[in-house]
């Protein structure tokens, strides 16, 4: 039987990546099965909830979820985080590639970002005190063991040479200190990987002057959220970006961008996000080669220039760009 897929579109131009990245993922006959839930602002109009039980329920039964974006209103429950944290989605990936025909800084950047997506200074556990206010930057030996091993094997799966820690051990001596040691011990048995560390502060300069040093990135939660944007910076633009929230069992994929409501409705978001997206589910199931040849049949559209949304200097529409796609895969 085929792999159970949960498909949350979401709100605005949610609804329209994912439509065109299904029509992608479909041409490949790939034989998996969807199961529609609903979340987002719209949901909430209709259900009185941005993240019904429903849609938890389902997330945690399929094999993987796609996510396509939501309208985030204030004072509403996000969906998201909900899906993190129920989920436990401990490590958030993000690729930092420049693709052909984007304006990037640098040319031919292939690494990735892993951060550590459950603790940190995100834990949750701020509060007020009679001289301001305090957070706690929570960083426990089981997540950092398993964010630091989940690095080296993706490093491993996805045919990558080294893994560098990224941290702040000389301020932070016993958080950092700790998540340091951990990435070492890890590395020790991990030793086909090459594996080096850095400081965070070095490493957004290295970013900008030297990216070319990384492959594959691990870090704390607050670190992985400020460089992964950065890296995002550098490879040009939010219709371009994907990322993956990944689990001991569940894996959601998503876009890096929003619902879009200034462009929603006008059928001309550009898809390549949610589909990149798409490539990274499959990645994480262990399909590399119709993951690569998804890619590579985005990367030929890209290259042509001929079926680009408006955002890329095109004229096309979400859907042509994506009929494209398909039909390079078809002479693949
Ligand atoms: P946004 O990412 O939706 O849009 C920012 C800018 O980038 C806009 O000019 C938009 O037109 C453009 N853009 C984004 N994706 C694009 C695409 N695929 N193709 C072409 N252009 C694209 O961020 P914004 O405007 O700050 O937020 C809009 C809504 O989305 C808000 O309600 C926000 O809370 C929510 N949001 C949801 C996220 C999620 O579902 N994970 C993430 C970020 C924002
Ligand atoms: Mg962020």
């Amino acid at each position: 039987m085929g792999k159970k897929i949960a498909i949350i579109e979401g709100d605005g131009i949610g609804k329209e990546v994912m439509e065109a990245a299904l029509l992608v993922l479909d041409s490949l006959n790939l034989n998996f099965e969807y199961i529609h839930a609903e979340a987002g602002n719209e949901c909430y109009n209709k259900h009185g909830s941005t993240i019904p039980k429903k849609t938890i329920k389902i997330a945690k039964k399929v094999d993987s979820t796609l996510f396509g974006a939501v309208t985030t209103v204030e004072g509403q429950k996000s969906a998201i985080i909900t899906l993190r944290k129920e989920l436990d989605l401990y490590a958030n990936v993000r690729p930092i590639k420049s693709l052909p025909g984007i304006k990037s800084l640098y040319e031919g950047l292939d690494f990735v970002i892993i951060r550590e997506n459950s603790e940190g200074l995100y834990s949750g556990l701020e509060e007020y005190n009679s001289k301001g206010a305090v957070a706690i930057r929570l960083i426990t030996k089981k997540a950092s063991r398993r964010i630091c091993e989940f690095a080296f094997d993706y490093a491993l799966k996805n045919h990558r040479n080294k893994v560098t820690a990224v941290h702040k051990a000389n301020v932070l001596k016993k958080t950092d200190g700790l998540f340091k040691d951990i990435f070492y011990q890890t590395a020790q048995i991990n030793q086909d990987i090459e594996s080096n560390d850095y400081y965070v502060d070095a490493t957004a300069m290295f970013m900008i002057t030297k990216p070319q040093i990384f492959d594959v990135i691990v870090t704390t939660n607050l670190f992985g959220d400020i460089l992964s944007d950065e890296g995002a910076g550098l490879v040009g633009g939010l219709g371009m970006t994907p990322s993956a929230n990944i689990g001991i069992d569940n894996g959601l994929f998503e876009p890096v961008h929003g619902s879009a409501p200034n462009i929603a409705g006008k059928g001309i978001a550009n898809p390549a996000a949610m589909i990149l997206s798409t490539v990274m589910m499959l990645e994480n199931m262990g399909d590399l080669d119709n993951a690569l040849k998804i890619e590579q049949a985005l990367i030929k559209v890209l290259r042509e220039g001929k079926f680009l949304t408006p955002d890329l200097g095109g004229k096309s529409k979400t859907m042509e760009m994506a009929k494209a796609i398909c039909s390079k895969l078809k002479i693949n």
